[in-house]
């Protein structure tokens, strides 16, 4: 009876070693699984696809997700205007489930009873990947190779050179890098003393501010039920179309985030990222729910927002919270459309102006000119009403 294991490929170092170790220590025939959402350039991933059969596995298969990740991974994490630490945008951690669910597709089409990832035990994809596969394939075995293994790089680099493994030749980067396309995130080396500037060298699609442009560039994104559908009036999918304003925004070096990120495994991590498209499109998305969300629902959402992407980041998206908060958020999407006019300069990306159908801002309740509907006299028993319980606690208990 076989004994296949699909490998989450990333076309790496640890994950082409791994794929021989499988198959030393474990028995298992390893099936290369690499998923395209949006990380690589034109024509890496078919180098990819190769270098999983060169480096020992049965089959190798790269799989095109962009859009599937796009509509059903950073669609609802732009409705739910996700960041963690109201900082990160969730980049890997969007990803994730994406990619467990495509593991154990491929496990059941090519008779697999694992899947494996090249983890180590420190990070938070561990349990994205582990806790998804629970989530969706309970009784799937699921194996970390590289958490198991505890090699250092040179160890697997030698390794692999006593088997005849031909690893990927890259240049040593001291970064460990995830990227696709909602963003790019770097850890390690010199980014792992919170008081160092991050290299330049880290940054691939933002441009430094020396060289940013010296005018501002507008850009508007019009929004349909909370979904980005159209840059400057064209409609595109959704991967292109954060593609398109990540390239554009990335020109001006808008998206850089350094932070310190309480990781679900205990620590914390000092992370740069790097994330043009993800910043302008979210501060546009804001703003135009404050123009047409009614102002309680406004204020209930942005609450359960930081709760949503704490879930997300803790690997928990096919979860009964998860999706009972998705409810809530596709229900508050109903009327965010319109156009968002974003600015983009030297680093920012600011809102220049908003309009929209389904807008609950009416001028002639907001002026200050003749056009005044307001009814001014209604406020003075508002305003009495609104401040009896103070006045009645003041008189009692006497002034604070
Ligand atoms: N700290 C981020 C997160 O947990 C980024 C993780 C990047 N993953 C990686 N294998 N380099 O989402």
């Amino acid at each position: 009876m076989s004994n296949r294991l699909v490998l989450a490929y990333s076309g790496g170092l640890d994950t082409s070693v791994a794929i021989q170790w499988l198959a030393e220590n474990k028995g298992y025939e390893v099936v290369a699984c690499a998923i395209d959402i949006g990380q690589a350039a034109p024509g890496e991933m078919d180098r990819v696809r190769q270098r999983g059969l060169d480096c020992g596995a049965v089959e190798s298969v790269v799989i095109d997700a962009k859009n599937e990740f796009a509509d059903d991974f950073v669609g609802p994490a732009i409705a739910a205007n996700a960041l963690y630490m109201g900082k990160y945008p969730l980049v890997s951690a969007l990803s994730r489930p994406l990619i467990t669910r495509h593991l154990v597709r491929v496990a059941g089409d090519t008779g697999a009873t694992a899947i494996g990832h090249g983890c180590t035990g420190k990070g938070n994809d561990q349990v994205r990947f582990e806790v998804t596969a629970m989530a969706i394939a309970p009784d799937l075995t699921v194996e970390a190779p590289i958490r198991e293994w505890g090699l250092s790089r040179d160890a697997a680099i030698e390794w692999a050179n006593e088997r005849g493994i031909p690893i990927p030749v890259k240049k040593a980067t001291p970064y460990s890098i995830d990227e696709n396309l909602w963003g790019r995130t770097a850890e390690c080396g010199i980014l792992e003393d919170p008081w160092e500037s991050p290299p330049e060298e880290v940054f691939e699609r933002s441009a430094p501010l020396g060289r940013a442009p010296d005018d501002v560039e507008e850009l508007t994104l019009t929004f349909d039920r909370g979904r980005p559908v159209a840059v400057d009036g064209r409609e595109l999918d959704l991967a292109a179309l954060v593609t398109e304003v990540d390239r554009r925004a990335g020109a001006h070096g808008v998206g850089r985030i350094d932070m310190l990120e309480d990781r679900l495994v205990g620590i914390k991590s000092r992370e740069i990222y790097e994330c043009p498209g993800a910043v302008t499109i979210l501060n546009a998305h804001r703003d135009l729910e404050d123009l047409c969300l009614e102002q309680e629902l406004a204020q209930e959402k942005r609450g359960l927002e930081g709760r949503y992407a704490q879930l997300i980041y803790n690997g928990l998206w096919f979860t009964p919270l998860k999706r009972a908060l998705d409810a809530f958020i596709d229900t508050s999407q109903v009327y965010v459309d319109g156009d968002v006019r974003m600015a983009l300069y030297k680093g920012s990306a600011w809102v220049a102006g908003r309009r929209s159908s389904q807008g609950l801002y009416e001028h002639d309740l907001a002026t200050y000119d003749a056009s005044d509907q307001f009814d001014h006299t209604q406020s003075e028993g508002f305003v009495k009403l609104w401040g009896l319980p103070t006045k009645v606690w003041a008189r009692r208990q006497g002034n604070l």
